[in-house]
């Protein structure tokens, strides 16, 4: 069994036991100006300026999460991701006590804290799939003040001058409302759209370096299809589909009917209504 060491810090006297951060191999292919966006949100200009919190928008499978992955790597940080879900409770964002070995309580912080703490990044990932409740306790993290308040431990954490946030919310129909005294600390919004068929390609290359060219190629032109229709599929199901044709072509032994399990791959991964866009 692998056993990671546990990191711990002492914060007016409470231990805290830290988080481990996100090791992905994200990396961002084309649009080179949203991730300019997001760069130039973070950045401090004046002893006097603070970092913006920035929201990226735009459909499930744009590249929301990849993007601030990848900016974040960009200026050197690690990354913690914060999976927000309708779940999420305030504590779940900042400090959870749990029952150690001997009975007693043991701290341990979040994702997000643990950013903090280090001076490095946290994801807020689809952020307004969490309730109020939960956003209300991230109020002073998101101004000028830069720290938040743990009831549980008696705590309050001041953000490391380093530290940057990012929100993700996605436009889909299991999501709330963001308060809006939160919408409006969650600025600036970057809105990502449908790569061009071009950029497409190259992500998917990116992604699925072993898969065929014809069968990215396909994909590409199915996707290009069906975003001139406004479908909301993206370059995540294009992955999944061209992933899927691949696999099951390897799997044939005869010559394989490369376009039929194309058209198959598209059916189950979205559904035969998709069958539309595709040759
Ligand atoms: N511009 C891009 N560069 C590299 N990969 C991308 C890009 N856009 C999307 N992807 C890929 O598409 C998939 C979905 O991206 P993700 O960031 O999870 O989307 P979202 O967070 O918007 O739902 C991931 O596998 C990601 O690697
Ligand atoms: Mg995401």
């Amino acid at each position: 069994m692998q056993t990671q060491q546990e990191s711990r810090i002492t914060i007016q006297g409470i231990e805290l036991a830290l988080a481990c951060p996100d090791v992905l191999s994200y990396h961002w292919v084309g649009q080179q100006d949203v991730l300019e966006q997001l760069l130039a949100a973070w950045l401090v200009i004046d002893p006097k300026d603070i970092p913006l919190s920035p929201r990226l928008i735009g459909k499930p499978g744009v590249g929301k999460t990849t993007l601030a992955y990848a900016a974040a790597k960009a200026i050197g940080r690690d990354v913690y991701i914060f999976q927000c879900t309708m779940d999420t409770r305030p504590e779940d964002l900042l400090i959870t006590p749990v029952i150690d070995k001997a009975g007693g309580i043991r701290y341990v912080a979040s994702s997000l804290v643990t950013a903090m703490i280090q001076g490095q990044v946290c994801i807020l990932d689809e952020g307004n799939r969490m309730g109020e409740k939960s956003w209300a306790s991230l109020a002073p993290l998101l101004d000028a003040r830069r720290y938040v308040e743990s009831i549980v431990a008696g705590l309050k954490i001041a953000a490391h001058p380093n530290f940057r946030i990012c929100v993700t919310t996605n436009e889909d129909a299991s999501t709330f409302e963001i308060p809006e005294y939160i919408h409006s600390r969650l600025q600036p919004q970057i809105y990502i759209d449908f790569p061009e068929p071009e950029e497409e390609k190259r992500i998917l290359s990116e992604n699925l370096p072993f898969v065929d060219e014809a069968i990215i190629d396909y994909v590409v032109a199915f996707l290009h299809r069906a975003h001139i229709s406004d479908e909301r599929y993206t370059v995540r199901d294009g992955i999944n589909i061209a992933r899927y044709a691949a696999k099951r072509i390897k799997s044939v032994k005869d010559k394989p009917d490369m376009t039929g399990f194309l058209r198959q791959a598209i059916a189950m991964t979205l559904g035969d209504e998709a069958l539309v866009y595709a040759l």
